[in-house]
């Protein structure tokens, strides 16, 4: 698979004679909802985790020195919380441009507080697509991400932004907490 999913992500048409969907965000689509939405609501889905595997040649480092940014892997049992966005299908076209570096559209159950669960779509990295770059020890992943810088900003920027986000709606999340940890102590 080439880097850029946009053209697959394209022939993903479940939703498309929907009214309107609910997407769910567990990285920067929490803190950056650049994209028309009808409402947003705290969310989760159940048997995966967020982890920073994922390179970002695109947005938070370049081709030669990517960034990592998150994706979610399998982890039964586990509970990875983060934001839906009730959408109209012709908001994904934006996303998928967005999301093109490695992400697929994926269904997935989303749980909500005080409303019955959905199907939902995530954008999904899965270990499969070119820019994965998969687990390293934390020091090696915050110096990664120390280190890389983009088109749409620093990778501390990104990072520091979801630690941020994910205490503000009092999610506890140790990856996340762990790398922001060692991306703002003092030296
Ligand atoms: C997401 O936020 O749901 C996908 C990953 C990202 O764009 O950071």
């Amino acid at each position: 698979m080439t880097f850029d999913t946009t053209l697959h992500n394209r022939r993903m048409t479940h939703f498309d004679d929907h009214d309107s969907f609910w997407l769910f965000g567990y990285g920067s689509l929490i803190w950056k909802a650049d994209f028309p939405f009808l409402e947003r609501r705290p969310a989760r889905i159940h048997d995966w985790c967020r982890r920073f595997w994922q390179g970002s040649h695109d947005h938070r480092g370049t081709p030669d020195a990517p960034g990592r940014v998150v994706t979610l892997v399998r982890a039964p049992g586990a509970c990875c919380d983060g934001m839906a966005y009730r959408i109209r299908p012709e908001v994904l076209s934006q996303l998928d441009i967005r999301e093109k570096n490695g992400y697929l559209r994926e269904r997935v159950p989303v749980h909500f507080d005080a409303q019955p669960t959905v199907e939902g779509l995530i954008y999904l990295a899965t270990e499969e697509n070119a820019a994965f770059l998969g687990e390293a020890p934390l020091l090696d992943m915050a110096a990664q991400i120390a280190g890389a810088h983009g088109p749409s900003g620093s990778n501390r920027e990104y990072l520091l932004n979801l630690a941020e986000a994910l205490a503000r709606q009092g999610v506890k999340d140790g990856h996340v907490s762990a790398l922001a940890a060692l991306l703002t102590q003092p030296d």
